[in-house]
Formats: structure tokens, C-alpha cells, sequence
């Protein structure tokens, strides 16, 4: 997945974009209100207890198991439908690029000069090119993490680790193919000699023992909505990293990163057609999930991010991004537009009243979402520049 991003703003833009609403989670499953606590980080009660040493974040209190688990039926009876119809955007393991397809192979005799060549290639990127890259890979490389939000899901996770029911099928392939996705990214970083491995080893090791918190409740609703827009985000920004890279002239890079994207666009095809489903099936518990997820914002699954130095290595990461073209606010506003349009959710019929206001809500966000993103990028033409801990403290313009 991964990638990328609910995005992608600095922490100045997302105040002055304020369409974070209240979400409209069941109070009487608990309260989605903010507030300023620390998940076991931080210094807690028991002060003296060692923890990991990781930057104090808000908090919400979790909002669990809110679908009706009459519900979980639905995904029962989508069964046969998703072993048709979510299974064929799986490649066969055979059919599949691996990462040594586009890297050196240390088995050949060829290996030191072929290392050469790649690395002088990477010296014509720019330093905030490689920021990019980094944050995308470790995005990518936080991949337990999103396996375990999978199957935290109800009525599609996989029971045993090796459960037959095509929800868990896709779950493990899907893993599966992501995987070559962190490992392609993380050996090229590491060939090109122009990143710090350690501390950004370092950094993906703090990223999945933080996990992340896209508040999806264990609503399969919820979380494909979520997944549609991810693999969608991911695949733009993959693809604009190649760009970039072909603009520097490595245009093996660039090949790197749009095989990637390839794959995130068919992951977007099979999640986007759950969705399209579920509003076949229940248009209004559908049309009511997006307006949840809207609501909430999409964040970007990295974003709890930290690098042992910098505590706001995930807001510096996002504004480099912006600021590059790599993902944008615009993509948010795109990527919305394009699934409210492929969901058809404009046309839908027979809502609950509840339902016909959720339409209304999603079908009006896209214009203003772009309208506060104009009036923010406006405001934010500060030039800040600072040390990135993944390229040695170079400086990078934010
Ligand atoms: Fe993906
Ligand atoms: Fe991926």
C-alpha cells in the first residue's frame, strides 16, 4: 500500500485546513474526541517504566467493532463474489517482477560496475528527490503493520494465518506483493550511497512499533474505503517519484518506481470494486462509511512516523512531497473526486434520510476541499529549510 499519504500538509496548513470534522462514530462505543494522551509512549502513570523512546502524539480514544454484526454477514455472502471478482487482480507469483528483476545481481561478475552505474546515476538526484524516496520506502516498509489493521477486520480477517475464505486469501497475496515493494525501495537506497541506512532503519523500526491509526474501527466498510484511497495515493505517488527521477536522467529508477505504481493501481482496482459492491448491496451503510472516513480525513498509514530526532519528521516529510509535486493537496481532492465519480455516489437512490445527508456531504467536499487548499497554499509560502536525520542532516527546503 502504503503510501502514501492523508497527506502530506504541514502541520501550519492543516490548521488553516480546517474541514476535519466531528466524526459521527457510536458515542456509546466510546468517544473519537481527541485528547492528549500517549498509548503507552511518552511518560505515563508508571514514569518510571522503560519504553520506547518515541515522541509524544494526541490521542483518541479508540473506537472499536462499531459495524452491526449482523453485517458481518454481508461479507459472508460476498464470498463467491470476491473469489470472482477480488482474487483475479492477484498476479500469480510467476507472472510477478522481484526486486532483483531491476537491481545488481551480486551473483554475477558484473555486479561491482553495475553497482557503479547505479550509483553514479543516484548522484544526479537531488537530496529532497531522496527524501521522498525514503519516506515512500518507509512507508512501504511498515507493511506488518498494515497486514495486522487487515486483520483486525470483522467478517473478513484471516482466522487461522492460513484461512481458505478469499478475504484471507487476498490479505496474505496482497502482503504478499507489497512486500517486494519496501525491499525494492530499501536495497536501491542502500546501493545508492547517498542515505543514511541506519537511521533510516532506525526509523522504520520505530514506525511499526507505533503502528498507526486510521480509525477504521474494524469495519471492513471503513477500512476498503480507506485501502481505495491509499492504493489509489500510492500509485500517484510512486508515479510522480518516477517522474522526478526521469527528469534527473535515472531512468532505471524511474522504471523502479513505476512498476510500483502498476501494482498499486491494480490493488486500487480490486479494493475500489469491494466498495462498488458494498453500495450495490447496502447503499446506505456505504454512502454512511464514506461520509465517516471524509469526515475523519484520510491519513497517510506512516503517520506516526519518527525518525529518534526529529518530532515532526512526518509533517517535514509531507511538506517536501507537497512542496515537490510528489503528492499534493490536489491529489486528496482528486483522488475524492475520482472515487465519488467511480462509486457513482452522486446517483444513488432509495437512502435513508441519513443516508441522502451523507450524499450530500461527500458529493460537496471535492469544490471545497479545493477551495481551502488554494487559500492555504496562499498562505504558505514560508521557505523553511531543514536537516533530514535519512540524508546525513542535509538540509532540505520544506
Ligand atoms: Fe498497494
Ligand atoms: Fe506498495
Amino acid at each position: 500500500m502504503a503510501l502514501q499519504l492523508g497527506p502530506f500538509l504541514t502541520s501550519k496548513t492543516m490548521k488553516s485546513l480546517s474541514f476535519k470534522l466531528p466524526s459521527n462514530a457510536n458515542p456509546s462505543r466510546g468517544s473519537p474526541k481527541s485528547m492528549s494522551s500517549n498509548l503507552g509512549y511518552g511518560s505515563t502513570s508508571k514514569e518510571n517504566v522503560k519504553k520506547p523512546s518515541v515522541p509524544r502524539r494526541e490521542a483518541r480514544v479508540p473506537v472499536t467493532h462499531s459495524m452491526p454484526p449482523e453485517k458481518i454477514e454481508i461479507f459472508k455472502s460476498m464470498e463467491d463474489w470476491a473469489e470472482k471478482n477480488v482474487l483475479v487482480h492477484l498476479k500469480p507469483v510467476e507472472n510477478c517482477w522481484q526486486p532483483q528483476d531491476f537491481l545488481p545481481n551480486a551473483a554475477s561478475d558484473g555486479f561491482e560496475e553495475q553497482v557503479r552505474e547505479l550509483r553514479e546515476r543516484a548522484k544526479e538526484i537531488p537530496d529532497d528527490n531522496f527524501v521522498a524516496l525514503v519516506g515512500s520506502m518507509i512507508t512501504e516498509e511498515a507493511l506488518p503493520t498494515y497486514q495486522t489493521m487487515l486483520n483486525t477486520l470483522d467478517g473478513v480477517r484471516d482466522e487461522t494465518a492460513s484461512s481458505p475464505t478469499p478475504w484471507a486469501v487476498w490479505t496474505r497475496a496482497w502482503t504478499a506483493e507489497e512486500n517486494r515493494h519496501g525491499d525494492l525501495l530499501n536495497k536501491y537506497l542502500y546501493l545508492s550511497g547517498r542515505v543514511d541506512m541506519k537511521r533510516i532503519e532506525r526509523t522504520i523500526q520505530y514506525l511499526i512499533g507505533a503502528g498507526m491509526d486510521p480509525q477504521t474501527e474494524n469495519s471492513p466498510y471503513l477500512f476498503f474505503i480507506y485501502t481505495s484511497f491509499q492504493e489509489r495515493a500510492t500509485s500517484i505517488s510512486h508515479g510522480n517519484t518516477g517522474r522526478l527521477a526521469k527528469a534527473h536522467g535515472d531512468m532505471k529508477l524511474a522504471h523502479i518506481c513505476g512498476t510500483i505504481s502498476s501494482d498499486e493501481k491494480r490493488h486500487e482496482a480490486a479494493y475500489t470494486k469491494i466498495i462498488e459492491k458494498l453500495f450495490d448491496i447496502d447503499p446506505d451503510g456505504t454512502v454512511l462509511a464514506l461520509a465517516n472516513m471524509m469526515r475523519k480525513r484520510i491519513t497517510m498509514p506512516a503517520h506516526l512516523m519518527y525518525d529518534g530526532c526529529d518530532h515532526n519528521i512526518f509533517s517535514h516529510y509531507s511538506a517536501v512531497v507537497q512542496r515537490l509535486g510528489v503528492y499534493t493537496a490536489k491529489d486528496y481532492a482528486d483522488v475524492l473526486e475520482f472515487l465519488v465519480g467511480r462509486w457513482k455516489v452522486e446517483n444513488l437512490t432509495g437512502l435513508s434520510a441519513e443516508g441522502r445527508r451523507a450524499q450530500d456531504y461527500v458529493c460537496s467536499l471535492v469544490p471545497k476541499i479545493r477551495r481551502l487548499e488554494e487559500r492555504a497554499s496562499e498562505r504558505a509560502k514560508e521557505t523553511l529549510t531543514i536537516p533530514f536525520s535519512w540524508i546525513s542532516d542535509r538540509q532540505v527546503k520544506l
